[in-house]
């Protein structure tokens, strides 16, 4: 740091961290603030299944010292240079419901109601979450009287799950001042539609978190218990390939394959990358329905994202799938990079959708 600029009271700029612990990988992206633009400083990833003794590509269970030590490999290959993050909480981890109750003004009387009626949906002893809520601001409808009811947003995350996170932060010597619900970090980076209802498909590598963002809030949240993982190991067992055969093979392929063994070159059945995309989608398109039928409402598009959504050509099979918008998640769309990364952070984008959303939310913490 040069002395005169400290002299001119020139504000320092600080670089900040997203960091996205998923069930197959760890994702970061460090930004830095340069006025009214978040310029991208670096990004990375690394799987951690080699660190389970595992195939890359495929989810993981491991403990908070076993991800920190990976976590600190992945901050050195990047040259982080920033210790400030934030940390995301896996949606599978955690509630999400939007409750409707009566209007109370007070916020004791509120608070006593939300706490009483979050028991019904939280399936473990209050106390064994850290259980927080918010109120929907309605849009105000000209001469109509307020509503005599309220949104509320019920979300909670189980103590153990922040134990671990907490235990990650501090293993990767970390500062943190949030976690977040990964899906809230997504709506930052990918969703840009102010009024219509959008259908966010995150495909992960153990599940595929689908939900309705209206006016950006979470209308209705469901997870898929498939991903990833199940589209390589079907196309392993399908087509007599290693998981590890079938995992590249799908990243350089996807569905633009079309039939097996194609002049010598090593290839799958395009059947087997479908058997399981299309349950994927059969599942969506039910809570879709069942979204659409209860609000009265259609959504305006659906935004793909997650590793899942990196896979070639599936925007397409998902257009014909479901007939409606489809649109690729862009999150370092919102970030200033060197025009000649912009091809490949178009392509790697969805992976990196939950990092740059926390990213995101760090840097307006600074402002
Ligand atoms: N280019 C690609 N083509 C197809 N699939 C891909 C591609 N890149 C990554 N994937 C798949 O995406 C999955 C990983 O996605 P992602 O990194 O979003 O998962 P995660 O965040 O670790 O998991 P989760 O969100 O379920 O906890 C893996 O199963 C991987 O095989
Ligand atoms: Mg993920």
């Amino acid at each position: 740091m040069s002395f005169l600029s400290n002299m001119f009271g020139k504000k320092k700029t600080k670089s900040v961290l997203g960091v996205d612990i998923g069930s197959s990988s760890l994702k970061i992206v460090q930004l830095r603030r340069e006025g009214e633009t978040a310029v991208l400083e670096t990004y990375g990833e690394l799987a951690l299944g080699p660190y389970a003794g595992n195939e890359v590509g495929q989810a993981t269970n491991l403990p908070a010292d076993k991800i920190a030590e990976t976590l600190t490999d992945l901050l050195r290959e990047a040259n982080v240079t920033t210790n400030e993050a934030g940390i995301s909480i896996p949606f599978a981890r955690s509630l999400l419901r939007l409750i409707t109750l009566p209007r109370r003004d007070d916020p004791n009387e509120q608070r006593t109601m939300v706490e009483l009626e979050a028991r019904k949906y939280i399936p473990v002893p209050v106390s064994e979450v850290q259980l927080d809520w918010f109120v929907v601001p309605e849009p105000i409808s000209e001469g109509q009287p307020p509503s005599d009811k309220m949104r509320i947003l019920i979300v909670a995350v189980h103590n153990d799950e922040l134990a671990l996170l907490q235990g990650v932060v501090q293993g990767a010597k970390l500062e943190t001042s949030f976690y977040e619900i990964e899906i809230f970090s997504t709506i930052r980076s990918v969703v840009d539609e102010p009024v219509r209802p959008v259908l966010v498909l995150d495909i992960g590598a153990s599940a595929t978190k689908v939900y309705v963002v209206e006016h950006g809030v979470v209308a209705f949240s469901h997870n898929i218990p498939q991903g990833g993982q199940d589209v390589t190991r079907t196309i392993a067992t399908a087509n007599g390939l290693t998981i590890k055969q079938a995992e590249i093979f799908k990243k350089e392929q996807g569905f633009k394959n079309s039939s097996a063994a194609e002049g010598g070159k090593l290839s799958y059945d395009r059947k087997s990358i479908e058997l399981i995309f299309s349950r994927i989608f059969e599942e969506t398109k039910r809570v879709l329905t069942q979204y659409e039928m209860g609000s009265q409402k259609s959504v305006a598009a659906i935004v793909l994202t997650g590793g899942g959504g990196v896979t070639k050509e599936l925007a397409a099979y998902a257009k014909e799938f479901f007939s409606v918008d489809i649109q690729l998640a862009d999150p370092f769309g919102k970030v200033e990079a060197p025009a000649f990364m912009r091809p490949v952070l178009a392509e790697i984008g969805p992976e990196f959708a939950v990092a740059v959303g926390l990213a995101l939310r760090k840097l307006e913490e600074l402002q």
